[in-house]
């Protein structure tokens, strides 16, 4: 029995959706903890290719429970187009469960988000426009309605009808908006109500439940480390807490019941939205990585910044979620180029820094120091073990490993699920405190 958080080592998008496909094959609870429609991985299931926003990939494995936790924010409307896509593929999607206490993304959150965007000009965070952050903000002002909220019509009827109000105020005063009609909005929400109230249950409850069971849960974090609210690049992130620590809230379950955290991070950095990113590269080289990368977003379309890797930013990575292990995505999309660059430090105002600046501004400053190291020009898409790379992917590899103090179990290198090297079991391997026992990483010493 395991249970693992497996988060993003960057600023999301790092092929999170790949590694916890791989691992809900021996999980049987998979859960969502924090995020909303924000998110996206697209699965491919009997030759047809559609995106999940919400609902976790583990829904594929017929007998996978999977739980979208408290600290989520569910948008209805996406959530109930993805039961019923999956549904029609056959899918099973009665073993979806849905938190009482999640909140609920509603249209006035949508517009805010898009108008206040807009406000913001030359201040924009670049968001999904889901209207995830006001979401957030009005769980924090405690004006949010929860899920359990929409299973009582008569309370949702009045609670609604004060919050529509209030929301149009801001609506029609600060952005020039047409006021929501409530009635409509409510009838609406009744109805999705309807559609959602098999699956909403006291979801703390279950996994305490499962985890008493010695049953293997998976925590799915979305976004990643650099976008998390406290630990990211304020106030270019996400408005949760995609960081490990954030899944004990999220989920509802102690901290003492975490076996092991994987992080997931790409052979290379990208990024969506603004704020500050160090290794970026512009031109050609930069098209060129997300021409090979498909660096497209999957809930907006957007193109992705794409840059070096950088290691300053893994380690903190590491630091802060307490990985015990790595896998590196992507490392294919590397294959052509004769030199590959790995930022190992920083130059901020002159002097060298090794650590992660957590004063914002301080990193917007940041510049990047780089190692070069030779690329191996050669295709790695067909290869199973360490033993069938180019030496000088290994080396590559063994470099990100040696830099950020952590040892790398799974490396991929194409989006099927068996363009998969398992360096290492990440789950049932040693843990990582006894692999620094000398203070080196162990994995990947082939
Ligand atoms: P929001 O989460 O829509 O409020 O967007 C805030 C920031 O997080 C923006 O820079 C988004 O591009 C970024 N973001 C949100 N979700 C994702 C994701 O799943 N992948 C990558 N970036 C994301």
């Amino acid at each position: 029995m395991a249970n693992v958080i497996v988060i993003g080592a960057q600023w999301g998008d790092e092929g999170k959706g790949k590694i916890t496909d791989l691992l809900s094959a021996s999980a049987d609870v998979v859960v969502r903890y924090q995020g909303g429609v924000n998110a996206g991985h697209t699965i491919v299931v009997q030759n047809q290719t559609f995106k999940l926003h919400l609902i976790p990939s583990g829904i594929l494995y017929p007998d996978t429970e999977c739980i979208i936790g408290c600290g989520t924010v569910i948008d209805p409307q996406v959530l109930i187009g993805e039961l019923d896509r999956l549904e029609q593929l056959n899918i099973s999607t009665r073993n979806l469960l849905i938190s009482e206490n999640a909140h609920v993304t509603m249209p006035y959150h949508r517009l805010i988000d898009q108008a206040s965007e807009e406000r913001r000009g030359s201040y924009k965070i670049g968001t999904t426009k889901r209207g995830i952050g006001p979401t957030y903000a009005d769980k924090s002002e405690r004006t949010g309605i929860r899920v359990l909220d929409l299973m009582d019509s008569q309370g949702l009827r009045q609670q609604l009808q004060w919050t529509i109000a209030y929301k149009n105020v801001i609506l029609e005063k600060l952005y020039n908006l047409p006021p929501l009609a409530p009635e409509q909005v409510i009838d609406q929400y009744l109805v999705y109500a309807e559609r959602l109230r098999p699956h909403v249950v006291d979801t703390s409850l279950k996994i305490y439940d499962a985890i008493q069971k010695r049953r293997n849960i998976l925590f799915e974090g979305a976004q990643g480390t650099l976008l998390d609210l406290d630990h990211g690049t304020y106030p270019y992130v996400t408005s949760s807490n995609p960081v490990a620590g954030g899944a004990c809230v999220g989920a509802g379950v102690g901290p003492t019941m975490i076996d092991r955290v994987i992080g997931v991070a790409k052979a290379y950095t990208t990024r969506v939205g603004e704020g500050p990113f160090p290794t970026e590269l512009d031109g050609e080289l930069g098209e060129k990585l997300c021409d090979r990368g498909a660096e497209f977003g999957t809930t907006t379309g957007r193109q992705r910044r794409c840059g070096w890797f950088d290691a300053v930013i893994g380690r903190y990575a590491v630091r802060i979620n307490g990985m015990d292990c790595l896998a590196i995505t992507k490392l294919d999309v590397l294959d052509e180029l004769a030199e590959i660059n790995v930022c190992v430090a920083y130059e901020i105002d002159g002097l060298r820094c090794e650590d992660f600046p957590s004063n914002a501004r301080r990193f917007a400053r940041c510049r990047p120091i780089y190692k070069t190291l030779p690329g191996w020009q050669q295709s790695t898409v067909h290869c199973r073990s360490l033993e069938d790379l180019p030496q000088e992917a290994l080396n590559y590899l063994k470099f990100l490993a040696e830099l950020m103090k952590v040892p790398i179990a799974i490396v991929s290198l194409g989006a099927s699920r068996d363009q998969t090297i398992i360096v290492e079991d990440p789950i049932h391997g040693p843990k990582r405190a006894l692999l620094h026992a000398n203070g080196k990483p162990a994995s990947l010493e082939v």
